[in-house]
């Protein structure tokens, strides 16, 4: 099969490893200048700098003196749903909170009637959209979560949707199973039912189509209590999907804690967690999934990142795309939040959106960075080095997407 070598690379900016970096690690990358990679088999071969080899056969791709990066990992999105939510802008610019829009009817149930009125295939197409325009910013991995189906029937609908786009799209896609995002509205009066129904009808389900890997719960005022989420997230162990958890988006009601207890693979949103959340997670060796762009879109605060770096805990970024909280895909505005927000640096930022989000979807020996023996999926960007794309905003600065020794 073939091979690509990549060429005049100004600058090679990659955290290295196959597991998550945390503490000053995080922000300690490789750079490499004037450097060529060789992707051959769709895996990287060689990294070097300098004269490249002669590779005969090879398909060379000059990256005209610019930085490259890894291909970013989206590791927590909401990709699966129907229809979009922009009726709640109105809602929001006279002062309705999210909460106060999910209890009126809105927010995750509204996109949950569109979902379980949509067919596999229009969840299918309507996704694949999506991650056309993820690839187009520079995402070459992501993660994508269930629970806008809140019934065993549409839940699996979900999940089929996501192994389709795992055989037929070139992103690579791992997916989350999420029952536990809502109660929903039919459930209200007996949520112990509901509760009973994600554990012991739609978990076995999920285990025995192998669709999913992890499970996801939304701990939070109104949604889950932390308890709930114990209970659910250890019938989630119980089949084999390893835990997540939504945790002290809006309010800290133990979430981060539990997350430690239980060794969840990562927590995500954070935005209010506490100093005994950050320890908790510590201890636990939990991965913190920051999703800044839900901050901005909520208009609340950002979580605590410096902190937690601080604290020794692995840092990730994600999108959270989702039609409510966070209608938006693009992880190099994520890129920009989590050094002007979050004041993280360049270094730890990009570790952030790769191999750190990578070992938070359990793919780190894959992707995430650009070592030998890892996939080769690599971003050129228009851009002449880091500092540059984290500082830019609002532009797509990508300009060549390489997936598995392809050009995109
Ligand atoms: O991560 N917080 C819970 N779930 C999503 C939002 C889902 C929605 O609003 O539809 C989130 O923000
Ligand atoms: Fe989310």
């Amino acid at each position: 099969m073939s091979e690509l070598l990549l060429t005049n690379i100004g600058m090679l900016a990659t955290p290295t490893g196959s597991s998550a970096r945390r503490g000053a690690e995080q922000g300690q990358i490789q750079i490499l200048r004037n450097a060529w990679v060789l992707i051959s088999q769709g895996q990287i071969a060689q990294v070097g700098t300098g004269t490249p080899p002669a590779v005969s056969g090879a398909q060379v791709v000059d990256a005209g003196g610019k930085l490259v990066t890894p291909g970013l990992v989206d590791a927590h999105t909401h990709l699966i749903f129907g229809g979009w939510r922009q009726n709640e802008l109105g809602m929001k610019l006279h002062g309705k909170s999210y909460l106060d829009i999910q209890n009126a009817g809105g927010g995750i149930q509204s996109t949950t009637n569109a979902t379980r009125q949509a067919t596999e295939e229009e969840l299918t197409q309507k996704a694949a959209a999506a991650l056309d325009e993820m690839m187009r910013f520079g995402t070459t991995t992501c993660e994508a979560k269930s629970g806008y189906g809140l019934a065993l029937e549409h839940e699996l609908k979900q999940l089929r949707a996501i192994r389709r786009l795992q055989e037929e799209h070139p992103m690579d896609v791992t997916a989350t199973f999420m029952g536990a995002h809502l109660v929903p509205a039919e459930y209200k009066q007996d949520r112990a039912e509901y509760i009973r129904l994600v554990c012991e009808e739609m978990m076995p389900a999920v285990k025995e189509q192998g669709i999913a890997k992890f499970c996801d719960v939304f701990c939070e005022a109104d949604t889950f209590t932390v308890e709930e989420a114990r209970q659910i997230l250890e019938a989630g162990l119980h089949h084999g999907l390893r835990p997540k958890i939504h945790a002290d988006e809006i309010e800290a009601i133990g979430g981060s804690q539990l997350a430690g207890e239980i060794g969840a693979i990562s927590a995500e949103h954070l935005i209010v967690c506490p100093p005994e959340g950050i320890a908790s997670m510590a201890k636990g060796g939990v991965i913190a999934c920051l999703l800044p762009a839900t901050s901005f879109c909520l208009g609340s605060t950002y979580a605590p990142a410096r902190e937690m770096v601080s604290a020794g805990v692995p840092v990730a970024m994600a999108s959270d795309f989702n039609p409510g909280s966070c209608p938006c895909l693009n992880l190099q505005l994520v890129i920009n939040l989590g050094c002007l927000r979050y004041r993280l640096t360049p270094e730890e930022v990009l570790t952030a959106v790769t191999l750190n989000a990578a070992a938070a979807i359990d793919m780190a020996d894959r992707v995430g960075s650009v070592e030998t023996g890892k996939q080769g999926d690599l971003v050129i960007w228009d851009a002449p080095d880091l500092d540059y794309i984290c500082y830019r905003f609002g532009s797509n600065l990508v300009q060549t997407v390489i997936k598995k020794g392809r050009l995109v």
